[in-house]
C-alpha cells in the first residue's frame, strides 16, 4: 500500500456496508461505510487530518491514516463562517444539513462538494424516459441528472453511468444506489466516454433508449482547490479529471511549445490575447516551474495588465478553461464519442448533449447534421435550447449551457 503517510490503519466496507475491516500493524480498525461516504466523510477527514483516501474500486474504499488513535476533529477556521472549500463541513454533508444547503442555493451559489444539475426538465423532456428503458449518463458527476433518469426508468429499467473521475464517482455511486432498492438496475464504470462501446457491448448489446452527456467539469471538481482547476483558491496546478492518468498541468506545460499553446488558448476558449499569454506562461514556467494555480493566475494577469480587473479575471477564466480542455484531451474524446454515438442507440433512441463553449457546441452541431444527412438520425435540434432566465439567475453556470437533441432513425 503506497501512501505518502505512515500507514497504521486500513478500513474497508463494501457497498452493502459489510465489514471487511482489517488490522494493520496490530492497531484497532474502525469501519468506514458507504454512509460515512454519503455524509461527505471522505472529504471531511481528508481536510481535517490530511488523511489519504484512495478509492480502489467503485464500491470499496481503503482509508489510511497515520498513527494517531485520537478521533478526528474538525479543523478550526478563523471568523464566524468557514471560507475555505474544505472547511465548509455543513455543505459537504448535505444530507445532515439540508437547511444550510438550501440557504446557499437561495443565494445563487453552489454548495461546496455539490453540483447543481443544469436544465433538468428540458433534458427529461428531450429524453422522454419511460419505465423499462435502458438509459446512459456518460458524465455522471454528482448524479443530479443521473438520479432523475434512474427514477424515471423504474421499474424494470437499467441505468448505465460512466465518469472519468474516480474520486467523485465513488461518492456518487453511494447516492445513486440509495435511490432504488434493486442494485442490479445500476451499473457504473470509471471510464472515458470515448471508450463506451466496450461497456455497452457488455451491458446493452441491443442498444440504448436514451443517452445524456453533460460535458466539461463539475462544480465539485472546479471548486475543490486540491484538484487544481480553481483560479480563486490556491492548489497544485493539476486539472486532471482522473488524477491517476496523464500529466498534471504543471508537467504538461513542459511538453508544449509557444505556438501550440497559443493555438490551444485561441481554439479552446477564443482567447484574443493568446500569443502574448502563451509567451508569458512559457517564459515564467522555464524560469521557475509553475506549480500552483495562483502562480499561474499571477502570470496571466501580469501578461494583460492593461486590461481592467474584470477583464483580467475573464482572461484567467478562459485560460484555465483552455488548459483544462487540453490537459484532459477533451475535444479528441468528444470527437471519438460523436463518431460512435449513433451506433449505440436503438431505433427511436433519444440523445441529449449539454455543451459549455463554442468548441464543443460546433462539434455536436456538425456531428448531428452529418448524422441527419446520412440517415442515422431522424431528427436533430435546429436551434440550441438554453436554460430559462430564472435558472440562469439562480445558477450562473447554466448561462453558457447549450442543449442539443437528436433522435436515432
Ligand atoms: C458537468 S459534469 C456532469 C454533472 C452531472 N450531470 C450532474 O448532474 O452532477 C461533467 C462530468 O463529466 C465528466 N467527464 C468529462 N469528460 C469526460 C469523458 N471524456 N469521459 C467521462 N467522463 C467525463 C467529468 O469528470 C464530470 O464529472
Amino acid at each position: 500500500m503506497g501512501s505518502p503517510l505512515s500507514v497504521s490503519i486500513a478500513l474497508v466496507a463494501n457497498s452493502q456496508g459489510n465489514k471487511i475491516a482489517q488490522r494493520i500493524k496490530g492497531r484497532k480498525s474502525k469501519l468506514f461505510t458507504p454512509q460515512h461516504q454519503a455524509q461527505g466523510e471522505t472529504h471531511f477527514h481528508q481536510a481535517t487530518l490530511g488523511l489519504y483516501v484512495r478509492p480502489v474500486e467503485c464500491d470499496k474504499l481503503i482509508w489510511m491514516e497515520n498513527s494517531s488513535d485520537r478521533p478526528a476533529r474538525r479543523r478550526r477556521y478563523s471568523g464566524r463562517n468557514p471560507q475555505n472549500f474544505e472547511d465548509k463541513y455543513k455543505e459537504h454533508r448535505s444530507e445532515v444539513y439540508p437547511s444550510d444547503i438550501a440557504k446557499v442555493i437561495e443565494r445563487g451559489q453552489t454548495p461546496a462538494g455539490m453540483h447543481r444539475p443544469i436544465m433538468v426538465s428540458e433534458i427529461l423532456d428531450a429524453l422522454q424516459l419511460v419505465p423499462g428503458n435502458i438509459a446512459v449518463d456518460c458524465t455522471v458527476g454528482y448524479g443530479g441528472h443521473a438520479g432523475e433518469m434512474l427514477l424515471a426508468i423504474q421499474p424494470g429499467g437499467k441505468f448505465l453511468g460512466v465518469d472519468a473521475d474516480p474520486l467523485e464517482l465513488a461518492k456518487t455511486e453511494v447516492r445513486l444506489r440509495a435511490l432504488v432498492p434493486d442494485d442490479a438496475s445500476i451499473e457504473l464504470r470509471r471510464m472515458n466516454f470515448a471508450g463506451l462501446t466496450a461497456f455497452l457491448i457488455e451491458q446493452a448489446p441491443e442498444g440504448v433508449d436514451a443517452l445524456l452527456a453533460d460535458l466539461g467539469v463539475s462544480s465539485m471538481q472546479l471548486d475543490d482547490p486540491a484538484r487544481g482547476f480553481s483560479f480563486k483558491f490556491d492548489g497544485p496546478l493539476d486539472m486532471r479529471m482522473n488524477p491517476q492518468r496523464g500529466l498534471p498541468a504543471s508537467d504538461w506545460l513542459f511538453t508544449i511549445d509557444q505556438a501550440t499553446l497559443s493555438q490551444i488558448l485561441f481554439e479552446n476558449s477564443d482567447e484574443a490575447n493568446a500569443e502574448t499569454i502563451a509567451k508569458a506562461i512559457l517564459l515564467a514556467h522555464a524560469k521557475q516551474p509553475l506549480q500552483t494555480t495562483l502562480a499561474l493566475v499571477q502570470v496571466i494577469r501580469s501578461s494583460v495588465l492593461r486590461l481592467s480587473d474584470a477583464d483580467q479575471e475573464m482572461t484567467v477564466r478562459r485560460v484555465f478553461q483552455a488548459l483544462r480542455i487540453a490537459v484532459n484531451d477533451e475535444l479528441r474524446s468528444l470527437d471519438a464519442f460523436l463518431r460512435q454515438l449513433p451506433y449505440w442507440m436503438r431505433k427511436g433512441g433519444r440523445i441529449a448533449i449539454l455543451t459549455f463553449h463554442s468548441g464543443e457546441d460546433r462539434r455536436v452541431k456538425s456531428a448531428f447534421k452529418q448524422g441527419l444527412q446520412e440517415g442515422l438520425y431522424s431528427q436533430v435540434s435546429r436551434e440550441v435550447i438554453r436554460a430559462s432566465a430564472a435558472e440562469q439567475r439562480s445558477n450562473g453556470r447554466s448561462s453558457s449551457a447549450k442543449l442539443r437533441v437528436a433522435i436515432r432513425s
